[in-house]
């Protein structure tokens, strides 16, 4: 992982990550920066000089994570150890922080990262709280040459940071600040040293990619981003690209048209309809209603590949009535969704919607998301099972070995677990025919 040689007086830390794949990223990227400060990356609090929690609040029971994990660890402080919280807690929290949890010493939100190495000189400087919070006077991205990924064959690039959409639940805005976009060419630029690097698949993030606006370049010359996934696509040596997430109101027609044209893109799309009632997505503040979310579904259904589709919903946003509730079960019937992350609502600091009246009771919350997935469950049962008898490409992902099958991933993005009589090598792609499937993955055998 370092090229940094190791050596007994060498600064360690730890780094855990809770959230979404931006976080998970981020993460990526703050190893490589702190590696390229002196530091070695260790698997245990124990071993670490420096423990960091890269958090997410997007949910209260995320943002609680955190604080058991730092009650968990207070005994070490008095080892000398250094605690840092980064990521959306850190930002949403700020120098709250400290008074819940005093032991803590670093507080850097996602849009401060660039400024870590500094805040770690102060820390080491013997400073007892340093803090990175809200770095929006920039306006950059962080982005950084020392991004050291964990897989060598698939990785991520961050494409846009931020998000201006303000649903009335979502601390995203608050937590990673207005958006901004990279340029066309240092995403191309990136792409094209990953696929030097071996990289096979490449996943294109943020909050809202389908608001990614080229910052550079003549008017006429700047990439839209139909445009940047195509040519992400095209790259010599990439086998695959994904994206994530959408939003239904910037979904653009020509993803769908990018996505026929470029064999290279993956034939699935995670498009969040967070609820079928138009009434609800009103009070949501999402920008479209079930008519023009299914519009977008149409696109979709008539394209040239058949494209999986996954999507997020919330329940028991305050005022959500039965009729609603039973709109959005008719949603998932309608759409045919090949998953759903569904949540209770969470009513979250900052947001519009934590002061809306008509609270939906937590248990009645939990009803409806039992209700939600059985019948989510019932639906993946029928379209899980149509794969049975066809052959699918997958990327060699891991092998599970207590089960004796290894693990593949389709272009669908669904999970194709296999038996194999020679050994295939992972991140390489392989056919396999598809004999058996569950709700939520597919079972098979490699083809000799
Ligand atoms: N409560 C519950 N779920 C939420 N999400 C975002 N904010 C909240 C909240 N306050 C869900 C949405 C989003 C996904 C990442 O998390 O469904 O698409
Ligand atoms: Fe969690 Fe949202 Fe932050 Fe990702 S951006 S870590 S989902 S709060």
């Amino acid at each position: 992982m370092s090229e940094v040689p190791q050596n007994a007086a060498q600064k360690t830390f730890y780094l855990e990550t809770f959230g979404c794949q931006m976080n998970v990223h981020d993460s990526e990227k703050v190893v490589g920066t702190l590696v390229q400060e002196g530091y070695r990356q260790v698997e245990t609090v124990e071993q670490a000089d420096l423990v960091l929690y890269n958090t997410c609040s997007i949910r209260d029971k995320a943002e609680q994570k955190v604080f058991n994990r730092l009650a968990d660890y207070k005994k070490y402080k008095k080892q000398g150890k250094t605690f840092g919280v980064l990521g959306c807690v850190a930002q949403q929290e700020g120098e709250k922080i400290f008074e819940r949890a005093p032991y803590v010493s670093l507080v850097c939100g996602s849009a401060s990262y660039r400024n870590l190495p500094n805040m770690l000189i102060q820390i080491e400087a013997g400073k007892q709280r340093v803090t990175g919070l809200d770095d929006r006077e920039t306006d950059e991205c962080f982005e950084t040459e020392f991004t050291a990924r964990t897989n060598p064959h698939r990785g991520y690039i961050t494409i846009i940071e931020g998000c201006d959409k303000f649903c009335a639940y979502c601390v995203v805005p608050y937590t990673r600040g207005k958006e901004r976009s990279r340029t066309s060419d240092s995403v191309l630029a990136e792409a094209r040293q990953m696929a030097d690097l071996g990289y096979t698949e490449i996943q294109l993030l943020g909050q809202n990619v389908n608001s990614y606006k080229d910052p550079e370049g003549k008017p006429g010359a700047r990439k839209t981003f139909a445009e940047l996934l195509a040519a992400v696509g095209e790259i010599p040596g990439i086998r695959r690209v994904r994206f994530t997430t959408s939003h239904p109101r910037d979904f653009g027609r020509d993803i769908v048209e990018a996505i026929d044209a470029v064999p290279t893109l993956c034939d699935h799309v995670h498009l969040p309809v967070q609820s079928g009632s138009t009434r609800v997505l009103d009070a949501m503040q999402r920008l479209y209603t079930r008519e023009q979310y299914l519009e977008r579904i149409a696109w979709m259904k008539a394209a040239k590949r058949e494209i999986s589709i996954t999507t997020d919903v919330i329940v028991g946003f305050p005022g959500e009535t039965e009729f609603d509730f039973a709109a959005t079960l008719n949603l998932l019937e309608e759409v045919g969704f090949d998953a759903v992350f569904a949540f209770k609502y969470s009513p979250r600091p900052n947001t519009p919607s934590l002061r809306m009246e008509d609270a939906i009771p937590d248990d009645e919350k939990a009803r409806r998301l039992e209700v939600l997935m059985a019948k989510q469950r019932e639906i993946q049962t029928i379209r899980y099972k149509k794969y049975i008898g066809t052959r699918c490409e997958v990327m060699v992902e891991a092998k599970n070995e207590a089960r004796a099958q290894w693990v593949g991933r389709t272009s669908h993005n669904k999970t194709l677990n296999f038996t194999a009589a020679s050994k295939p090598r992972l991140g390489s792609y392989a056919a396999v025919n598809v004999t058996g499937s569950f709700p939520n993955s597919l079972l098979g055998e490699l083809v000799v």
